[in-house]
């Protein structure tokens, strides 16, 4: 069986320069680094091969490597993000795909980052978001066609990414933050509503061995998966949640 493999970044230390949607918190780099090993710690305990690409100060989010590239069966797409301040974070992760791979990038006027993407059986589930465009939905789709993929856009209201708000927990289930996308286009999903007190606090991570990383501070949510017999594991990634990513943002899993 082939092993399974988890390309994560370290955290830099421009961290606290992370771009942020709303106010900007004051960022902790060390607290970051050690829940970010933390976090690592758990990718391995299920069983994945890590591949540590190192930190690059001029990329103050490149911790967040699941915006550079969306892996779909034989493929790689490399994505062209949003925001121009992270375009250069994609070369370390494509040369690690390029071993594995086929790369497509997505290229000019076409923007998207990993964040809006997750794949469920055969369809290509993509976040319309402050990041990701029309024209890059289009070249997706272009890609999805090729490997008997549909792909499905989501406008996406109120949250950087579509995995801010839609956080799948297997193929048939999701948890949703009420009101940032159209319910109606999640229908094959048995849904779960993230709790109003915990609202904006919930991410996942389903891992290989069957285990779902869900944050630390949204224990209500997290008590709705594990009732649908999910095996849960809380962990703590507040500094970053308070850089606008979550437990998705920052592995890549093949
Ligand atoms: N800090 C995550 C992002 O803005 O891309």
């Amino acid at each position: 069986m082939d092993t399974a493999t988890a390309i994560v970044r370290g955290v830099p230390d421009t961290f606290d320069a992370a771009l942020v949607m709303g106010e900007r918190p004051k960022l902790e780099v060390a607290k970051a680094r050690k829940q970010h090993a933390n976090y690592c710690t758990h990718l391995a305990k299920a069983g994945y091969e890590l591949a540590e690409l190192p930190a690059d100060d001029d990329y103050p989010d490149c911790l967040f490597v699941e915006d550079t590239a969306v892996v779909i069966g034989r493929v790689a797409v490399i994505c062209r993000s949003g925001a121009s301040a992270r375009r250069g974070e994609v070369g370390p992760v494509a040369d690690r795909l390029a071993t594995t791979f086929e790369l497509r990038p997505i290229v000019e006027p076409g923007t998207i980052d990993g964040g809006d993407v997750f794949i469920a059986g055969d369809t290509i589930f993509v976040g319309l978001s402050l990041r990701t465009n029309h024209e890059a939905v289009r070249q997706l789709t272009e890609v999805g066609r090729e490997l008997e993929r549909r792909v499905v856009p989501i406008e996406v209201q109120g949250v950087l990414h579509l995995k801010s708000a839609v956080l799948p927990i297997d193929d048939h289930t999701v948890v949703v933050t009420p009101g940032t996308v159209d319910e109606t286009l999640l229908s094959d999903f048995e849904i779960i509503p993230e709790a109003a007190e915990e609202r904006h606090r919930f991410s996942a991570l389903p891992l290989a061995d069957g285990t779902v990383l869900v944050t630390a501070n949204a224990p209500k949510t997290a008590n709705l998966v594990a009732a649908r017999g999910f095996s849960v594991v809380p962990v703590n990634v507040s500094e970053i949640q308070a850089a606008d990513g979550g437990l998705t943002c920052m592995s890549i899993l093949y």
